[in-house]
C-alpha cells in the first residue's frame, strides 16, 4: 500500500523552475543521500513542469528535452533508483501543462504508460489547460485508471489546486495525495494563508490520501522560482510544523546541495517528522484561537502520546493558549502533561490545567505530551 503515512520528497519546481537537467537531478539524488535526507525519511525525487520537448513524438508519445535530458529518462530514474531513492514525475490533466508543454489530455493511458517504462515511482498531475467542457473530477478519474493499468505501483499526486471540493471524491480517484490550494510562495503570508485555509479540511486527510499542503519553501531565503520575499528561520519552523502537524506530505522545494545547517536541521527534525509520519494519521484539532493570529492545536498520536503546537502568527511576541480543560481535560481530572520541546528536547512536567508559552512573532512551540495521572 501506499501512502500509509504523508509521502516525503523533494521537487524541483520551487527553485529551479524551468531550468532542470540531468546533471542538477543527479547531484540533488546525492544530496539527498549524503547529507542525511534519505535516512530522514524523503524518498521520492520529483521532475516538475518543463522536462519535455514542445512536441510529442511520431507515435504520440511524450519526448523528455534532448538537451536538458540527453540520456532520457530511463537514465534519470535508474540513477535515482540506484541512490536507493524513488522517482517522480509531471504532468498534467489538461492539454498543456501550466507551463506550456504537451499535457495529458486524451493522453492518459499512452503517457501513463510511458512512465511506467521509465521505472516512474510517482506522478504528480496538474490542471492547467483543462478544456472547458471536460469534467474536472472525471480527468482525475481516468489518470487513476491509466496508472494502474500499468501494473507499476506509482504514487498518484493529484494537484487541482482544491477545485470541485477535491477533498471530498479525489480520494476515490485513486489520488494518494492532493492539493488544496493554489501555489505557495517564499513568503510568510503565504504559508500562513495555504495553512489556515485548511483548518475546516484537516479531516480529509489521512492514509492512503494527504491533503498537500504545497511544496516546501524552508531554506530558499528568497532565492529561486517561487522566492518572493523569502523568510525567516522562525517564519520556516513555523511553516514545517504546520506542515507537520497538519498531516501534509513533505515535498522540499530548496537546493539540498547548498542548504545551511539550521534549515536542514529544521527538515531532518525527527520529532516532527515523528508526528507528521503517525501511523494513525489523526488529523489535530483547533484548541482556541485569539484575535485570529494566536493558534493552539492538539493532535492525538499512536501509542498514547500527543503533540500540541503553538503558532504566534502576529507580528508581536505573545502568550499563546492553550487551556487543557478545552481539549478535554479538566481540573478535576487530576491528569497532566509531560511535554517535551521537539526544538530543544528539553523535558519538564506534568503541566496541569494550562500552557501559554510565550512564542516570538512569526514563530511556533511544539510540544510532544504524554498524559499522565498527577492525584
Ligand atoms: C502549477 C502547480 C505548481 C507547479 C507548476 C508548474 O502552478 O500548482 O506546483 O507544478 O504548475 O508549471
Amino acid at each position: 500500500m501506499l501512502a500509509k503515512t504523508p509521502p516525503m520528497g523533494w521537487n524541483s519546481w520551487n527553485t529551479f523552475g524551468g531550468d532542470i537537467s540531468e546533471t542538477m537531478i543527479r547531484e540533488m539524488a546525492d544530496a539527498m543521500v549524503e547529507l542525511g535526507y534519505r535516512d530522514a525519511g524523503y524518498e521520492y525525487l520529483v521532475i516538475d513542469d518543463c522536462w519535455s520537448e514542445l512536441q510529442r513524438d511520431d507515435s504520440g508519445r511524450l519526448v523528455p528535452d534532448r538537451r536538458k535530458f540527453p540520456n532520457g529518462m530511463k537514465a534519470v530514474s535508474d540513477y535515482i533508483h540506484s541512490r536507493g531513492l524513488k522517482f517522480g514525475m509531471y504532468s498534467c490533466a489538461g492539454v498543456r501543462t501550466c507551463a506550456g508543454h504537451p499535457a495529458s489530455f486524451d493522453h492518459e493511458f499512452t503517457d501513463a504508460q510511458s512512465f511506467a517504462d521509465w521505472g516512474v515511482d510517482f506522478l504528480k498531475y496538474d490542471f492547467c489547460y483543462k478544456p472547458e467542457r471536460a469534467d474536472g473530477p472525471l480527468l482525475y478519474y481516468r489518470m487513476g485508471l491509466a496508472l494502474k493499468v500499468t501494473g507499476r505501483e506509482i504514487l498518484y499526486s493529484a494537484c487541482n489546486w482544491g477545485h470541485d471540493d477535491a477533498g471530498k471524491w479525489i480520494r476515490s480517484a485513486g489520488a494518494h495525495m492532493y492539493r488544496s490550494t493554489g501555489d505557495i510562495q517564499d513568503n510568510f503570508s503565504s504559508f500562513r494563508d495555504i495553512a489556515l485555509s485548511q483548518i475546516p479540511n484537516l479531516c480529509y486527510s489521512n492514509t492512503g490520501c494527504f491533503n498537500d499542503l504545497d511544496m516546501l519553501v524552508v531554506g530558499m531565503y528568497g532565492k529561486g522560482n517561487a522566492a518572493l520575499g523569502g523568510c525567516s528561520d522562525a517564519e520556516y519552523r513555523t511553516h514545517f510544523a504546520l506542515w507537520c502537524l497538519f498531516n501534509s506530505p513533505l515535498m522540499i522545494g530548496c537546493d539540498l546541495r547548498t542548504l545551511n545547517g539550521e534549515s536542514r536541521r529544521l527538515l531532518q527534525n525527527r520529532d516532527l517528522i515523528a508526528i507528521n509520519q503517525d501511523p494513525e494519521g489523526r488529523p489535530p484539532f483547533l484548541v482556541c484561537c485569539t484575535n485570529g493570529n494566536r493558534y493552539s492545536f492538539f493532535r492525538h498520536l499512536a501509542d498514547g502520546k500527543f503533540a500540541i503546537g503553538y503558532f504566534n502568527l502576529s507580528d508581536d511576541d505573545t502568550d499563546v493558549i492553550c487551556s487543557f480543560t478545552d481539549l478535554g481535560l479538566p481540573a478535576a481530572s487530576d491528569c497532566g502533561f509531560l511535554l517535551r520541546d521537539v526544538f530543544t528536547g528539553e523535558e519538564w512536567g506534568p503541566v496541569r490545567e494550562y500552557y501559554n508559552p510565550l512564542v516570538p512573532a512569526h514563530d511556533c512551540k511544539v510540544y510532544l505530551a504524554t498524559l499522565v495521572k498527577t492525584a
